[in-house]
């Protein structure tokens, strides 16, 4: 059942802003998941609204499991959700049912309880009447000069709010985007990392637009592993609901990943958000970046400057890249975080 509501104003009124108001942009996604839980029990922050895209799954499917996660959660001020772009800015979609499961959490709808009920039933579904680009416009103007937004999957909504209301998207005080690969190969293809590759128009649109970018590609985000053991030994900090969630959907990432050698969960997604929490976990450097639209092996390509020369010699930065990240203190942040019920 799918209702919407309006936005109760009165929740803002006298409020004094003593946490970053943060909008959170996802296809979850099994790190996006990851990632909203890290997000949802950072005092830092207080997650004003989530805005869903399709990326890894259907933005119907993604809209769904984030009432799965907020559902399990339960935050004392649940944030403003809307359902954005269903597709790419010029192209068809693509998705990733391989790397997350057909439900984007690792197939949690076909879990069952012993006596046969859906461990997870499918969520109500109360969406803002805004679509997707407008809640990011609105909550911008809510919080000028504070907001920050967290995109984790394809920029498909931050393009089309750039397009609907530039001025008021560059209200936002940071943009700190999951995406890209600078120095690394991709991981859809050699040259591109999936986010980019999936809506490269409109990751060139958002690069080129004077926003405050903070990238956080694949450099610094494979890194950052998330190994069985490790999430065992959180949960077993933190025995309860919440934990057999995060154990149930993440099943399917830790299979994916030993299917391929890998040694574990790449936390692309929740480091972008542990980076909007505490900047110093990660080193950014300014570059100018364009985002490959028209090649055919090179779709979606991250190509930064990184030429050693002179500056007057090559276009100014639009964006600050982290090429360095503090690794230990990222997965030490998240592990004390993932399994913690809301602050
Ligand atoms: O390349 C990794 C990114 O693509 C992550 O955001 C993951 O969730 C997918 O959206
Ligand atoms: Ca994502």
């Amino acid at each position: 059942m799918v209702t919407t509501k309006t936005y109760d104003t009165n929740r803002r009124e006298g409020c004094q802003l003593t946490t970053t108001p943060v909008l959170i942009d996802t296809d979850p996604g099994i790190d996006d998941a990851l990632a909203m839980l890290l997000a949802l029990s950072s005092p830092e922050v207080s997650v004003e609204a989530i805005t869903t895209v399709a990326g890894n799954v259907t933005v119907e499917l993604g809209t769904a499991n984030v009432f799965r996660i907020l559902d399990v959660v339960r935050p004392a001020r649940p944030p403003r959700v809307a359902r954005g772009a269903a597709a790419p800015l010029e192209r068809p979609l693509v998705t990733a049912a391989h790397v997350h499961g057909q439900d984007g959490l690792g197939n949690l709808d076909r879990l069952q309880e012993p006596d046969g009920r859906p461990r997870y039933p499918d969520p109500a579904v109360k969406v803002e009447m805004l679509d997707g680009p407008d809640l990011i416009l609105d909550t911008a103007e809510r919080y000028p000069g504070e907001l920050v937004v967290v995109a984790l999957g394809p920029l498909t909504n931050l393009a089309l709010a750039l397009k609907r209301g530039a001025a008021r998207l560059r209200l936002a005080r940071r943009i700190v985007v999951m995406g890209g690969a600078v120095s690394v190969p991709g991981n859809v293809t050699p040259a591109a990392e999936f986010n980019f590759y999936v809506d490269p128009e409109a990751a060139a649109a958002v690069f080129n637009a004077g926003l405050p970018i903070e990238l956080i590609p694949l450099d610094v985000t494979r890194q950052v592993l998330l190994t069985r053991a490790a999430l065992a030994e959180a949960v077993g900090r933190a025995p309860g609901r919440r934990a057999r969630f995060v154990e149930d959907f993440s099943r399917f990432g830790f299979d994916f990943a030993d299917s391929h050698g890998e040694g574990g969960i790449a936390l692309h997604d929740p480091l972008a958000v542990a980076a909007a929490v505490d900047p110093g976990l990660v080193q950014l450097e300014p570059f100018h970046v364009d985002v490959e639209c028209a090649g055919t092996h090179t779709r979606g390509m991250t190509v930064a400057d990184r030429r050693d020369i002179a500056p007057d010699r090559k276009k100014a930065p639009n964006c600050r890249a982290a090429l360095r990240v503090d690794v230990e203190r990222s997965l030490r942040l998240f592990l004390e975080r993932v399994c913690r019920t809301s602050a």
